[in-house]
């Protein structure tokens, strides 16, 4: 039976029709919220690689907790809040994101591929506890993927991070 679910995407109320494939506007019960999200409302700063949970390069905030976005059905997220990469920027000012502002300071990323789901596991983290130690940065990243091998900048970006938040 079709349904209609609401949820805030980047602070604006998007709904959705969950029904039968081929619909114009209707959203198929298996459509994950990665799809969602890159293929519907083009906001393509949340990227695919493994599709499975692996990699942590979908990753989003849902309700403030940092998830990949790959393993969960936009049918299930009905009343929640997301935040994208490109969400992040302040709504009023439109400065970026003090982790973005570091990212680029310490020049923690090469491709970027993996870098918009390391930001928001950050973000998701320093949510928590601002001040996260060395070793609960590394395990908060754990399941983040980098092909390219930018974790030394990465780890450094966020230690910097933790030391300066107030
Ligand atoms: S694409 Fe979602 S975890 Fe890899
Ligand atoms: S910077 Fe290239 S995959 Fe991480």
């Amino acid at each position: 039976m079709d349904k209609t679910i609401r949820m805030k995407i980047n602070r604006q109320t998007r709904s959705f029709f969950i029904g039968y494939e081929g619909l114009v506007g209707e959203i198929p019960d298996e459509e994950t919220l990665s799809h969602t999200l890159r293929e519907r409302l083009n906001l393509t700063g949340t990227k695919e690689a493994c599709g499975e949970g692996a990699c942590g390069c979908c990753t989003v905030l849902l309700n403030s907790r940092a998830v990949p976005s790959c393993q969960i059905l936009t049918a299930d997220c009905d009343g929640a809040d997301i935040l994208t990469i490109e969400g992040l920027q302040d709504p009023a000012t439109g400065e970026l994101d003090p982790i973005q502002r570091k990212f680029i300071d310490k020049y923690a990323f090469q491709c970027g591929y993996c870098t918009p789901g390391i930001i928001m596991t950050l973000k998701g983290l320093f949510l928590k506890n601002p001040h996260p130690a060395t070793e609960e940065i590394k395990e908060a990243l754990s399941g983040n993927l980098c092909r390219c091998i930018s974790h030394y900048h990465v780890i450094d970006a966020a230690e910097e991070l933790a030391r300066e938040n107030v």
